[in-house]
């Protein structure tokens, strides 16, 4: 299976998904890494392990659509089957997205539905939550609200801070993350009209 990850920022999902692959858990080709951040450590981890990059600003472009045809548009040309958004800090066009609807996941780090977007970690301390944890869900053009896929969960522990519940999330982030991507890689998992289905596939 051909796979293309967008990230914006250090890159450790991307990691635990190289790692996995090198380490024969994970029957994929890493065809490509985008991004929207030229600093991105995830570009430094994918350079390093042999994956061709870009980089796309988005400051050079006036319109939000202009800048995902021309991501999807390198998307496209790289062959990939699978997109998998590793940390991807940008919403993208549902239009542009339809196509890719059904083979584009995303990891986030809260128990969906609960805190699409930003600063999940503070809120769920803010809200006094005796648990957290982290999804994989299908991308659709609605912001952290596609179908989940699978959840790790974990106590909020009496010492934790925004940082350290962040940290210790992040753990299960790097177990979920390869665990998914290696059922689509088996054809196990589709998005249908009703919703996911999980089946046997080849091993
Ligand atoms: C992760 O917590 C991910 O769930 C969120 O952004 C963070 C990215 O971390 N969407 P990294 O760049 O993979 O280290």
């Amino acid at each position: 299976l051909r796979v293309a990850v967008l990230a914006s920022g250090r890159g450790s999902n991307l990691q635990a998904l190289i790692a996995a692959r090198e380490a024969g858990e994970l029957p994929v080709d890493f065809v490509m890494v985008g991004s929207d951040k030229a600093k991105a450590g995830a570009l430094q981890l994918a350079e390093t392990a042999g994956i061709p990059t870009f980089t796309l600003d988005p400051k050079r472009y006036a319109h939000r659509r202009d800048f995902d045809a021309d991501l999807f548009a390198q998307l496209d040309a790289s062959g990939a089957q699978v997109l998998v958004l590793a940390g991807f800090m940008r919403i993208i066009d549902g239009e542009t997205l339809k196509p890719w609807v059904g083979r584009t996941i995303n990891v986030h780090p809260s128990l969906l539905p609960k805190y699409r977007g930003l600063h999940t970690h503070r809120r769920a301390l803010d809200a006094g939550d005796a648990e957290h944890g982290a999804s994989v869900h299908y991308v659709t053009s609605e912001l952290d609200g596609g179908p989940v896929i699978a959840q790790a969960r974990i106590a909020i522990q009496p010492g934790d801070d925004e940082h350290r519940l962040a940290e210790r999330l992040l753990v299960h982030e790097h177990q979920l993350l390869p665990a998914v991507l290696r059922l689509i890689a088996q054809g196990r998992l589709a998005l249908t009209q009703r919703g996911i289905v999980e089946r046997d596939g080849q091993p």
